[in-house]
């Protein structure tokens, strides 16, 4: 009985994840087109093509179960991803917009690590090895997106930084600053 009531939670989570990476897979696209460093929309990119494999291996599970992967919506992520069209729509640009869109993108990573910490816990325990094997993938892909966005961010926070300081101070040296031109694109049309 116990363990009935465990399965339909892991079943129950896992949709919730399902819908939280297909939200994801809609919503990456306006990050790529908002982030202004070369380095940081290739990052998101990257992050797109993993999310569609995020799906594919909930959907791989789901089969495995005889379930349905439908029948939820997950509010945490529609929240999240909410959020980050809110703080395209500031009046931030260059590497302050990309630091905002780095601190939203890291936010979704550490709910999605929790979401895949679980449910990895779960299979293991309910003894779905195979489970447990194709949620730990995914979830090694999520540490590692936040681990290069943490280090994205000290290098964009540095120059956010910087050129709020060059337009202060001329004294400034020249290496940050054409540092900070080379990286960052004329900003695109809103596109949220
Ligand atoms: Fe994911």
């Amino acid at each position: 009985m116990q363990e009935q009531g465990l399965k339909q939670l892991y079943i129950d989570e896992l949709k919730d994840l399902y819908s939280a990476e297909n939200q994801l897979v809609k919503a990456l696209p306006k990050l790529v087109k908002g982030a202004q460093s070369n380095e940081l929309r290739q990052g998101f990119e990257e992050h797109l093509k993993q999310t569609k494999g995020h799906v594919q291996r909930l959907e791989q599970i789901f089969e495995m179960l005889g379930e349905s992967p439908k029948g939820k919506k997950c509010k945490g992520m529609e929240g999240l991803i909410e959020e980050g069209s809110e703080v395209m729509d500031e009046d931030y640009e260059g590497s302050v917009l990309d630091a905002a869109l780095i601190g939203a993108a890291q936010r979704v990573e550490h709910y999605e690590i929790a979401g895949y910490g679980t449910v990895r816990n779960m299979a293991e325990l309910l003894g779905e090895s195979d489970q447990v094997s194709l949620l730990e993938e995914t979830l090694q892909e999520e540490k590692e997106t936040d681990e290069k966005l943490t280090a994205l961010a000290k290098q964009i926070n540095a120059e956010a930084n910087g050129s709020a300081a060059s337009e202060a101070d001329e004294d400034m040296g020249e290496t940050r600053a054409q540092a900070t031109k080379e990286d960052t694109r004329k900003k695109p049309k809103r596109v949220a």
